[in-house]
C-alpha cells in the first residue's frame, strides 16, 4: 500500500481514548461545534477508567471542614515533592467544580443523610495539612468508574460525539516543523489504514501497567500513547514512578479497592497483628499507596505473610458487617467470592501490591499541550498535540499518586485540554500533511506481515514482562536493575523483528497485539533505564544502595528520549499559582 492509497479523513479535533479523560474533553469539544472524532480501540463503556472502583476526590466538605488548601497539601506530599505546584494547586482548586458538572451530568453519586454526595477516607487525605484523616473521596459505591463512564458516554451521544469504535492508533502525524497534525489508524474489523488530519490531537490512551506480570490493568492498558510519543520524538517524563496498589487479590491482581479501607477495613499479618501501626502510626492502614504497599512487601519478605506460600497478607472486612459490605462494598464482595474463593463478610481476603498506575508519562502543562525541550533545554510546546489522564504527565502525581486523584486528574485536565482545543483551532486552518505522511506506518506494517522467521509476539511479550516483575519492582536493587537494563534492551531488539503466526486471523487480533507489543517495549525500556538512572528513593522508586531522598541532586523530573535512549532532566515547578510554595519536608504518616 502506498501513502497516496491510504484515505485522508479531515476532523478539527481527533481524541484518540474513548476513557474518562477522553469522554471529558469529548464534552467540551462537541458542545463547541468543531468537527471532532474520538478513536477508541473498544467500544467507549469497555475502557480501563471503568475499573476504577473507590472514588474521586474532592474537598466537599460534606462529613467534616475541608477545603482544596489541605487537599493541595495532601497531593504534594503524597508524591514525595516531585508533583508541580502550580498544576497540583489548579487540580485541586477546581475539584468541587468538576464534581458538581458530573453530578448534572446525573452521575448516580452515593448520597448521605441529608441529600449531599457521600465521600469516605482515602490513603493520605487529611484535615489540616496532615492532623487528621478526612472524608474527601466522593464515591458510587466501588463502582464510581463505572458510573463515570457511563455517565459521560451518554452526554456525548446526546452531543452528537462522533465516535470511531474499534479504530487503533498506529502513528503520530508530525511535519518537519515537528507540528502534529493527525494520527494514522487502522479499523479493527478491516483492517484499512487512514489517516485522521487534524488540527488538534488529543492523546487520552491510558495506562500501560501490562508491561508487568502481575497488574490491576486490562489488557487494552499497552501504552499505546506513549509508544506513538516515542516513536515521534517526543519524550517520556517520569518513567520510573510506578504504583503497586497495597491491595490486590494476591495470585490474582485483581484489584481490592482502598475504600475498603476506607470504609475501616484493616491488614494483618500471619501472627494476626495489625502491622502498618509499625510503619505509619498515625495514618496507619491509610497511609500513602508506597508507604503501605512497601510494608506489605516487607511482612512477606521476612515472613509474616499468609497462604501456603506466605505471599499475601490478610484484608479483614468482617467487623464492618453484612450491611456495609452490601452497600458500600458489593463489587469487592464478588470480587473477592470470584477470585480468592472467601466471602469478605465471614473470612479476611489474602492480597499482596500489584502494579497499578504509571505516574510519568507524556510531558504536558496545565493545557494539556505536549511539552518537549529544546536544544538548549528551554520548555516548548509541540504544536497541535495534547494529552491528558494517565497517559499524560502534567505532572500532579509525582512519585507516588494519592488514591482518588487519577480519576480527578482525568476530569480537570479533560476538561481543560477541551476548552484549549476550542480556543485555538477555532479560527485556524489546516496545515498540509507532509508528503511522507504514512511512511512509518506502512513500514510497521510491512514490517509484520514479511517476517516469517521472526520472534513470537507471545514469548516476546512474556519475557518483557518476566523482566519488569523481577528487576523493576516495589523494591529495586542495583545489580537486578543493571541486569535489567540489558534484558529490556535485548526484548526490545527482538520485537524490532516479530512475526505474526496467524494472518489470515478474523478482526486483525494476532496484528493488533504485535502493535500493542510494540507500544508497551516503549513504556518498559523508558521505565527501566529512568529507574536504574535515579540515584535515590522517592515515592514508588525504592532502591536498596539509596535509601534516601535526595533533593539535592534529584529532585527533578526525567525525560526519556528513545531514539537515542537519552535521559535529561528538568526542574519540579515549586511555584503554585495563588498561594506560598509548600517547602520540602520528611515525608512520615
Ligand atoms: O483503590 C481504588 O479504588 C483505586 C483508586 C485509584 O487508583 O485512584
Amino acid at each position: 500500500m502506498t501513502a497516496s492509497a491510504i484515505e485522508i479523513r479531515q476532523f478539527d479535533a481527533i481524541v484518540i481514548g474513548g476513557g474518562g479523560a477522553g469522554l471529558r474533553a469529548a464534552l467540551q469539544l462537541a458542545d463547541s461545534g468543531l468537527k471532532v472524532a474520538v478513536l477508541t480501540k473498544v467500544f467507549p463503556t469497555r475502557s480501563h477508567t471503568v475499573a476504577a472502583q473507590g472514588g474521586i476526590a474532592a474537598a466537599l466538605g460534606n462529613l467534616g471542614e475541608d477545603n482544596w488548601h489541605w487537599h493541595m497539601y495532601d497531593t504534594i506530599k503524597g508524591s514525595d515533592y516531585l508533583g508541580d505546584q502550580d498544576a497540583i494547586e489548579f487540580m485541586c482548586k477546581n475539584a468541587a467544580e468538576v464534581i458538581y458538572e458530573l453530578e448534572h451530568f446525573g452521575m448516580p453519586f452515593d448520597r448521605l443523610a441529608n441529600g449531599k454526595i457521600f465521600q469516605r477516607p482515602f490513603g493520605g487525605m487529611t484535615q489540616s495539612f496532615g492532623a487528621e484523616l478526612v472524608e474527601r473521596t466522593c464515591a458510587v459505591a466501588d463502582r464510581t468508574g463505572h458510573a463515570m463512564l457511563h455517565t459521560l458516554y451518554q452526554r456525548n451521544i446526546q452531543l452528537n460525539t462522533q465516535f470511531f469504535v474499534e479504530w487503533f492508533a498506529l502513528d503520530l502525524i508530525r511535519d518537519a516543523e515537528g507540528d502534529v497534525l493527525g494520527v494514522t489508524a487502522l479499523e479493527i474489523e478491516s483492517g484499512n489504514v487512514v489517516a485522521f488530519h487534524a488540527k488538534a490531537t488529543l492523546f487520552a490512551t491510558g495506562g500501560a501497567g501490562r508491561i508487568f506480570h502481575g497488574s490491576t490493568n486490562a489488557f487494552i492498558n499497552t501504552g499505546d500513547g506513549l509508544g506513538m510519543a516515542a516513536r515521534a520524538n517526543i519524550p517520556l517524563q517520569d518513567m520510573e514512578f510506578w504504583q503497586f496498589h497495597p491491595t490486590c487479590v494476591a495470585g490474582a491482581g485483581v484489584l481490592i479497592t482502598e475504600g475498603a479501607r476506607g470504609e475501616g477495613g484493616y491488614l494483618v499479618n500471619n501472627q494476626g497483628e495489625r502491622f502498618m501501626q509499625r510503619y505509619a502510626p498515625t495514618a496507619k492502614d491509610l497511609a500513602s499507596r508506597d508507604v503501605v504497599a512497601r510494608a506489605i512487601a516487607t511482612e512477606i519478605k521476612q515472613g509474616r505473610g499468609v497462604g501456603a506460600d506466605g505471599q499475601a497478607v490478610f484484608l479483614k472486612l468482617d467487623h464492618l458487617t453484612e450491611a456495609v459490605i452490601q452497600a458500600r462494598l458489593p463489587g469487592i464482595r464478588d470480587i473477592a467470592r470470584n477470585f480468592a474463593n472467601v466471602d469478605p463478610v465471614f473470612e479476611p481476603i489474602p492480597i499482596a501490591p500489584s502494579a497499578h498506575y504509571m505516574m510519568g508519562g507524556i510531558p504536558t502543562n496545565l493545557h494539556g499541550q505536549v511539552v518537549d525541550q529544546d536544544d538548549t533545554g528551554q520548555n516548548k510546546v509541540v504544536p497541535g498535540f495534547y494529552a491528558i489522564g494517565e497517559c499524560a504527565c502534567v505532572s500532579v502525581h509525582g512519585a507516588n499518586r494519592l488514591g482518588s486523584n487519577s480519576l480527578l486528574d482525568l476530569m480537570v485536565f479533560g476538561r481543560a485540554a477541551g476548552n484549549h482545543i476550542v480556543k485555538t483551532v477555532r479560527y485556524q486552518c489546516h496545515k498540509p500533511l507532509p508528503a511522507d505522511y504514512a511512511e512509518r506506518t506502512l513500514t510497521r506494517l510491512a514490517r509484520l506481515e514479511q517476517q516469517h522467521s521472526g520472534a513470537s509476539v507471545t514469548e516476546v511479550g512474556a519475557d518483557m514482562r518476566k523482566t519488569m516483575q523481577t528487576h523493576c519492582g516495589v523494591f529495586r536493587f542495583p545489580e537486578l536493575m543493571e541486569q535489567g537494563v540489558e534484558k529490556i534492551l535485548q526484548v526490545y531488539q527482538r520485537a524490532g523483528n516479530l512475526q505474526i503466526k496467524d494472518k489470515s486471523q478474523v478482526f486483525n487480533t494476532a496484528r493488533i497485539e504485535a502493535l500493542e507489543l510494540e507500544n508497551l517495549l516503549e513504556v518498559a525500556k523508558a521505565t527501566m533505564l529512568a529507574a536504574n538512572a535515579r540515584q535515590e528513593s522517592r515515592g514508588a522508586h525504592c532502591r536498596e544502595d539509596y535509601p534516601a531522598r535526595d533533593d539535592v541532586q534529584w529532585l527533578k523530573h526525567s525525560l526519556f528520549y528513545s531514539k537515542d535512549n537519552r535521559l535529561q532532566y528538568k526542574p519540579v515547578r515549586l511555584q503554585p499559582l495563588t498561594v506560598e510554595t509548600f517547602p520540602l519536608n520528611t515525608r512520615t504518616y
